[in-house]
């Protein structure tokens, strides 16, 4: 009924009145304005004028498997495995279930929603259709485990790349891994890993960013942002998805070579937003102030204590003042 009813819309060129649409499908008014609502929700505008009737105005941004795979071919990233999907649990749980069945290194898993998406410390993360780009990327690199959190920067800074390039905006970078943009969050990353022994298995890079979102829950309002609420405009995901896998792959390759930050820091540093800001570590019931100093070769963030030593914080919560709402 609602696909009928978004057909006839998209045959009509101009208004269709409720009357036309109950008559040619045989259902009641009521069922033509539920049907109408639920197409709402999924993002497609719907003009209702009183005496006219119902008008198509934009059909929501789909993702659809040929063409991101066009546009990956197109950015250069032709190795690539793609694993798309309507709908997942979780790309990250999906990008786990596929490597441990041996997915190749570099396999990227994207799904135009998720029913269970997961972000940092437990906490669920919303993930429409329609508006958001969901995807994980699962990489095999032969590093120590130890060296692992930092592939969420490298991440981090390919993301930040990628939307400078497709959408000309420049986010800043909350250590160690959220994407900022006018002191709210853009993007979230997770990343997991397998180890056997002192080995990776693989690690999974999952990345959420609000692209096309238009509103918040009204706690997040203060603490969460999309590309179209900042820039005004709706942006293509798929191009988008494409141009950060691909900076993400350069920027692997360059941390590849030292198995560090040390090619990648002064672009990093240029983006973190604590740089040179007062920030609190919180660890447990803890909490301790100082000045971020910015980060060392092994992405570990650096701060400065009121007594002078230089503290170095590997994981764990840092706020910032000014940012998502904290004061
Ligand atoms: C965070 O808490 O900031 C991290 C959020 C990570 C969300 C992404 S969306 C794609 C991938 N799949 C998930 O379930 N989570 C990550």
């Amino acid at each position: 009924m609602k696909k009928e009813i978004l057909r006839l819309l998209m045959e009509q060129d101009g208004f269709i009145s409720g009357q036309q649409l109950c008559d040619r499908l045989k259902v009641s008014r009521t069922a033509v304005w539920k049907a109408i609502n639920q197409l709402r929700k999924e993002g497609f505008e719907i003009e209702a004028v009183s005496n006219r009737g119902y008008r198509l105005l934009t059909v929501p941004d789909r993702l659809t498997e040929a063409q991101l795979f066009s546009d990956m071919q197109r950015s250069g990233l032709f190795h690539t495995e793609l694993q798309f999907y309507d709908e997942i649990d979780s790309t990250n749980h999906q990008a786990r279930r596929l490597a441990e069945k041996g997915a190749s290194h570099g396999t990227i898993v994207v799904a135009e929603t998720q029913t269970a998406g997961k972000g940092r410390r437990g906490r669920s993360w919303v993930s429409p259709a329609g508006c958001g780009i969901w995807m994980s990327l699962i990489l095999r690199p032969e590093i120590s485990p130890s060296k692992a959190s930092m592939l969420t920067l490298v991440a981090a800074l390919g993301t930040a790349e990628g939307l400078r390039e497709m959408c000309g905006i420049d986010c800043g970078i909350k250590w160690p891994n959220d994407l900022v943009l006018n002191q709210k969050k853009i993007c979230g990353i997770l990343t997991e890993m397998s180890t056997e022994l002192s080995e990776i298995r693989y690690v999974i890079v999952g990345i959420g960013i609000n692209v096309n979102t238009e509103a918040f829950p009204e706690e997040l309002l203060d603490k969460a942002t999309s590309l179209k609420l900042e820039t005004g405009k709706t942006w293509k995901r798929s191009p988008l998805i494409a141009a950060i896998g691909k900076r993400i792959e350069e920027y692997y390759q360059i941390f590849l070579e030292t198995q560090d930050l040390s090619q990648l820091r002064e672009a990093y540093l240029s983006r973190l937003v604590s740089l040179h800001k007062p920030v609190v570590i919180l660890s447990g019931e803890e909490s301790r102030e100082g000045i971020c100093r910015g980060i060392d070769e092994g992405g570990e963030l650096l701060v400065e204590l009121p007594d002078g030593r230089i503290e170095t914080v590997l994981s764990g919560e840092v706020s910032v003042r000014g940012l998502y709402g904290y004061v």
